[in-house]
């Protein structure tokens, strides 16, 4: 029996990430901010629902030793994460960008996905097969974001994208320092869901798919890698 967290997951992608791997047939702990929305979320998925603030050092904390308590961890989806905008609507730009709101989104995006995994360590360390995947974007790849050419060049917030490119970069560090555990970063896509006002192109169900992929990969499949659907993104 595989066990698994998703943080952030009463909604959007991490919501249908729960769905499709207790289908897949893990035991699924929904990860919530807020109480209620999990109970709620948990109930209609048959997920077992654990309060858990990324931001929150005891929050995380309390998560960890009741999930220990419980039988213990074998996959972390470090999903939970926000993009900044302004009171209009509008993304933050080089221009308006202060040193408070950058620490904003990194205080989740980055320090909680920390926060989340050095708790959860000691328990994945005990599992037969580890799995970490961390849900990054593609606005992270210094390589798209710097070639004119390719679309995601023309995103213009900074503190998102600089987030999820330090979570690339942990990603690679945690997978040299933990060889025996699969740990991945996922681009999901475009995808509708409140972070982006329901902008995005896909669906959850397209969105989920990498993450869901990379949460069910075994003991030969890849780590330290960042890959969207179709395969291995460029850094
Ligand atoms: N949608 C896209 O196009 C897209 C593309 C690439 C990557 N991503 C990434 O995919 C992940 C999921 O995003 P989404 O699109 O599904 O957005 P979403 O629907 O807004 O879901 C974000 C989730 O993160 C939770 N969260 C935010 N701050 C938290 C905190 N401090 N502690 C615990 N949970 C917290 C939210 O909880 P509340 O309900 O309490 O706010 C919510 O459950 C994010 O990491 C995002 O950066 C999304």
């Amino acid at each position: 029996m595989t066990t698994t967290l998703i943080t952030g997951a009463n909604k959007g992608l991490g919501h249908e990430t729960a769905r499709r791997l207790i289908a897949a047939g893990h035991t699924v702990y929904l990860g919530s901010r807020d109480a209620d929305r999990g109970r709620r979320a948990a109930e209609q998925l048959g997920a077992r629902p654990v309060q858990l603030d990324v931001t929150d050092d005891a929050s995380v904390t309390a998560a960890a030793r009741a999930i220990e308590a419980d039988g213990g961890l074998d996959v972390l989806v470090n999903n939970a994460g926000i993009e900044q905008r302004l009171p209009d609507g509008g993304i933050i730009g080089a221009a308006e960008l202060t040193a408070d709101a950058i620490r904003e989104v990194f205080d989740t995006n980055v320090f909680g996905m920390v926060r989340v995994t050095h708790a959860f360590l000691p328990l994945l360390q005990k599992s037969a097969a580890p799995v970490v995947v961390n849900v990054s974007s593609g606005l992270a790849s210094l390589a798209r974001m710097s070639d004119p050419a390719d679309l995601a060049s023309g995103y213009p917030g900074v503190a998102y994208p600089a987030s999820k490119t330090t979570v690339n970069m942990l990603t690679v560090q945690y997978a040299k320092a933990f060889p025996g555990m699969r740990i991945n970063a996922v681009e999901p896509g475009y995808t509708a869901t409140d972070l982006n006002d329901h902008s995005g192109h896909q669906t959850v169900e397209e969105g989920a798919e990498i993450i869901v992929r990379m949460a069910l990969v075994g003991p030969d499949g890849p780590t330290g890698g960042y890959f969207d659907v179709s395969g291995t993104l460029p850094w």
